[in-house]
């Protein structure tokens, strides 16, 4: 029997816990943003939830934590594949004629993903987010079995509120979630997977909504101004107030404009904090100059911070004039864009930050200054990223449909990305069979007016790609009308509406293939002289003279800067990537990457000049090779061996051609303005390949567990000349903290696995991408090597940086949950009594813990059950009770496994020996005459000792 002194002392404990808790709490403020990618465990295929039968499963099928199967917080996952996101599990596949030629003959289907995660008590009464920046493609969420969330796009994020479900200090959380790739939302590669980040972000009960500081500069009456909008919301009980103090910062870290506002929100409630900053004489946001100012806004209460956020954002006006183009700061710039989608050679659609700053810096090189992120809302860091290095951007939505379902995807890209100064344009769709009707012009003012409320800053496009001519379509409810294609409708349709903006959305569509010269049907490879344009497109050089030429077409936006998997149009198996990039997968140049470098860049800034094909042609030797020569420069001039082959004036469009009678040795090409050189170019035949040359696109990275470097593999031959035709199969092994994350060639026909230490050079190249681990540090050698050549290394740095804060891996502890309950009775009853499956209530249902009495009937029944995951399924694992109150007898599946001889209130264990997954587990519990009793403290299964 508990005496009475001790159940005091243990009181007191409790409450002195209680309290303690209640400090921790106070202590927890702030804002804090977990990255959740670490240690999430992985299942290839579905996990079919069991059919619903009988009247128990029914019952608790219709309510509110009915996650079964995967969805539940004790499914078995022992065996599943541990890894970090992002990832894309499709590009794990190998190739399989079978599949989808679209998504790249790579197989989708379904997965599951689960994490435990574990919140100490400090955060009760905070708000808790889930956040993931995009899963490819349906995604169902279940947080401890509760299903939270259901998104029906691969490409925007979802922001989730979990703080109703979550448990705190010893319970573990289990995040499950399934996701569909089955679906598809694109003629493209998608990708399949949470191929974007994760985070768990924790923030006070009143806070600063996510998405929720809007902040772009404006310019009125000849001033500067940020109209400073910031939605507060609270899951406060009662009603709260906030001042949210806002301070603008110059490139350079220096405050320029600060302000304050106070709010107030009710309980569940939301409103906004309002202020307008002005900003005197800003450095302007221009493509020379990309000036990033910063806006942070603080939320406090009682002067105690309670959440920060931070914005980047520009100063810069804009303008679509209908006759003149685009103006930037009053500026006319000509668009001189790509599109792209956002796969890379070797990760698929799980693209390292770090290899989309090298893919927008390929670019930015080749004279890109916008980008269409087509046809979907890029990762958040992309468009971070062309603030700071000055690209203008085109922001897509996916699917084109104002049903509020699809609305909430549109408002959530807006929402999201309006600071952006790079930002200038919202698209709302691409090639829409419904452009020409009626439909498509009130789906378009819908979704027009949407945008409309949240920014009236930029223009909203469409992609047309006919449906112009009808008397009511989609170009009538947007600014800007967006031609894709149509080149022959230019001057008409510019004529018929001379008031209207006009700009392609979309041109070009020509093949080639990277380092091929000659077009091969049966091999399914493109020359890369750029005369092979689609039947609906033109060739890069076409293109951009009809652009180029036309001061009312804003500019141009080729298909595409940079191959992607996928839509190997005109081929199809075993052509598997696009033959459309100006760049290959990996980001290697192909013709027009040079032809677009001539006609971009300016020769005042930086004089260029290219000279195609490379001069391996033995055995035609005195046979008349085509030679093209790309330039910014006035003229060029070819030499051979020493010998001038010709000379002309540069075509600007056209570019030069030579027809060059082949001999082996030396032809240069020579770039002259003002009758002297400014640039030449260099191609020699080389000789066999002898040795391996690793290229390492930079020479440290950070040891964060993001970083990533991409690596060119080569062969010189014994002058230490790169080999243009070498295919040798290269062979990788690295040392240090980091691993090969993907390697690829570009090539649209190869099957090699893109998941693999070995990759064959293809047209002279290959890439392998190499990632730091988290804590990384000391020195990563890459070796390569090959069969007859000599090998290389190369040696990156790992810089120790301190590692972005992340959620803990939590060890996965079964909880026994949905509890029944007798009555209390005066008798002792039988512990393995059959409580009918059709009953309900006579029992209760209750949840850990449950502290009863006291109370006049000594004996309760407790009733649970628990699926026993594999790993806990060795005749070791611990059934183990917080607190259990009262005397006690632990049955599992009609055996007694323990007892508890003392009623005091204690910890208590029993061991689970091996047996079925499934156990139905009963407590008897008799208190001690006149005292509280029951299950205190947490219920399971744990790991037992080895
Ligand atoms: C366009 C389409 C693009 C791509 C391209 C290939 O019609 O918008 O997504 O399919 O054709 O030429």
């Amino acid at each position: 029997m508990l005496r009475a002194s001790s159940l005091f002392n243990w009181l007191v404990a409790a409450c002195l816990a209680v309290l303690m808790l209640g400090t921790q709490a106070a202590q927890a403020a702030g804002h804090e943003r977990l990255s959740l990618d670490a240690g999430w465990l992985f299942h290839r295929g579905d996990v079919p939830m069991p059919p619903i039968k009988g009247h128990g499963m029914s019952y608790h099928n219709g309510k509110a934590n009915n996650g079964w199967g995967a969805a539940a917080a004790d499914f078995d996952d022992s065996a599943w594949r541990r890894l970090d996101l992002p990832h894309d599990w499709a590009v794990e596949s190998p190739f399989d004629r079978n599949e989808n030629v679209s998504q790249g003959y790579r197989a989708r289907g379904i997965a599951w993903y689960r994490r435990y995660v574990q919140l100490p008590e400090a955060d009760r009464g905070r708000h808790i987010e889930l956040q993931f920046d995009a899963i490819a493609t349906h995604s169902t969420v279940w947080v401890n079995g509760i299903v939270v969330d259901r998104n029906w796009s691969g490409y925007n994020g979802r922001s989730i509120d979990i703080t109703p479900y979550v448990r705190y200090g010893a319970d573990v959380n289990t995040i499950a979630v399934r996701v569909d790739a089955d679906a598809q939302e694109g003629w493209w590669y998608e990708g399949a997977g949470i191929y974007r980040h994760s985070w768990l972000v924790k923030r006070d009960a009143l806070h600063i909504a996510t998405d929720g500081l809007h902040a772009n500069p404006v310019k009125q009456g000849g001033r500067w101004t940020i109209p400073v909008e910031v939605t507060l919301q609270s899951s406060a009980k009662g009603t709260r107030e906030g001042v949210v103090d806002v301070v603008v910062t110059d490139p350079a870290g220096r405050e320029v404009a600060k302000g304050s506002a106070r709010a107030r929100v009710g309980a569940l409630d939301s409103a906004v904090a309002r202020m307008k900053l002005d900003v005197r004489d800003p450095k302007l946001w221009s493509l020379a100059r990309p000036n990033v100012y910063r806006v942070r806004a603080v939320l406090r209460e009682g002067g105690k911070e309670l959440d920060r956020t931070e914005v980047q954002t520009g100063f810069r006006t804009i303008r679509f004039d209908a006759d003149r183009g685009f103006f930037l700061n009053d500026e006319s710039v000509k668009l001189q864009g790509v599109c792209i989608h956002q796969d890379h050679a070797g990760v698929g659609v799980a693209v390292p930050e770090s290899i989309w700053e090298f893919r927008l810096r390929r670019l930015k090189e080749m004279g890109t200054n916008a980008i269409r992120f087509a046809h979907n809302a890029p990762a958040a860091e992309v468009l971070d990223m062309a603030d700071r290095m000055g690209i203008l951007v085109m922001d897509e939505n996916r699917n084109f449909n104002p049903s509020p379902d699809y609305m909430k995807q549109l408002t959530w890209l807006v929402r999201r990305d309006r600071n952006h100064p790079s930002i200038i344009l919202w698209s709302i769709f691409n090639e829409e069979p419904l452009q020409s009707t009626e439909a498509g012009y009130e789906m378009s003012r819908r979704m027009v007016a949407e945008i409309r409320k949240l920014d009236t800053t930029r223009p909203v496009t469409g992609a047309m790609h006919g449906g112009l001519t009808t008397d009511l379509n989609a170009a009538d409810a947007i600014d800007v009308v967006g031609l894709n294609y149509q080149i022959w409708i230019y001057d008409d349709y510019h004529k018929k509406h001379p008031k209207r903006p006009l700009t392609s959305t979309e041109d070009t569509s020509a093949f080639m293939t990277r380092g091929e010269y000659i077009s091969d049907k049966a091999k399914q490879v493109f020359g890369s002289y750029d005369d092979e344009p689609s039947s609906w497109g033109n060739t890069h050089r076409q293109a951009w003279k009809a652009i180029g030429q036309r001061p009312f077409i804003a500019g141009s936006f080729i298909w595409t800067g940079i191959d992607y998997r996928g839509e190997p149009t005109p081929y199809q198996w075993p052509s598997a990537g696009s033959f459309f990039g100006a760049m290959d997968l990996a980001g290697f140049a192909k013709g027009a990457f040079w032809i677009h470098q001539a006609q971009w860049v300016k020769v005042e800034d930086r004089p260029v000049v290219k000279l195609q094909p490379h001069w391996n042609w033995a055995g035609q030797e005195g046979k008349s090779i085509r030679v093209m020569v790309t330039s910014n420069a006035e003229r060029v001039r070819v030499v051979l061996n020493g010998k001038d082959v010709g000379e002309q004036a540069v075509d600007p469009y056209e570019m030069n051609f030579f027809q060059v009678p082949y001999a082996p040795g030396r032809i240069e090409a020579v770039a002259l303005k003002g009758g002297r050189e400014v640039a030449r170019d260099v191609v020699e035949t080389t000789g066999a390949p002898v040795r391996l040359v690793l290229t390492p696109d930079r020479k440290a990275l950070a040891g964060d567990g993001l970083d990533a470097v991409p690596i060119t593999v080569s062969a010189v031959d014994a002058q230490g000349r790169s080999v243009p035709l070498a295919q040798n199969k290269v062979g990788f092994a690295l040392e240090g903290q980091g691993a090969i994350i993907g390697v690829g060639n570009g090539d649209p026909n190869s099957h090699e696995p893109d998941k693999a230490s070995e990759r064959s050079l293809f047209n002279g190249l290959a890439q392998v991408i190499v990632q730091s681990r988290r804590e990384g540090r000391g020195t990563l050698k890459l070796r390569a090597s090959a069969d007859g050549l000599q090998a290389a290394e190369v040696e990156l740095a790992l810089n120790a940086v301190a590692a972005p804060p992340q959620v803990p891996t939590a060890e996965p502890t079964t909880p026994l949950l949905s509890w029944r309950v007798s009555p209390a009775t005066a008798a002792r009853p039988d512990p393995n009594v059959v409580l009918a499956e059709t009953d309900m209530n006579s029992w209760g249902w209750d949840e850990p813990p449950m502290r009863r009495g006291p109370e006049a009937g000594a004996f309760r029944l407790y009733r649970s059950s628990v699926n026993v995951r594999d790993d806990r399924n060795d005749g070791r694992a611990q059934l183990t009770f917080g607190t259990l109150a009262g005397k006690a007898e632990v049955w599992v599946d009609g055996a007694k496994l323990g007892e508890k001889t003392s009623a005091e209130p204690a910890p208590f264990a029993v061991t689970l020996p091996k047996g079925g997954p499934r156990r139905e587990v009963t407590i008897l519990v008799e208190a001690a005459a006149g005292q509280p009793s029951g299950l205190w403290g947490r219920v399971v299964l744990e790991r037992g000792a080895r």
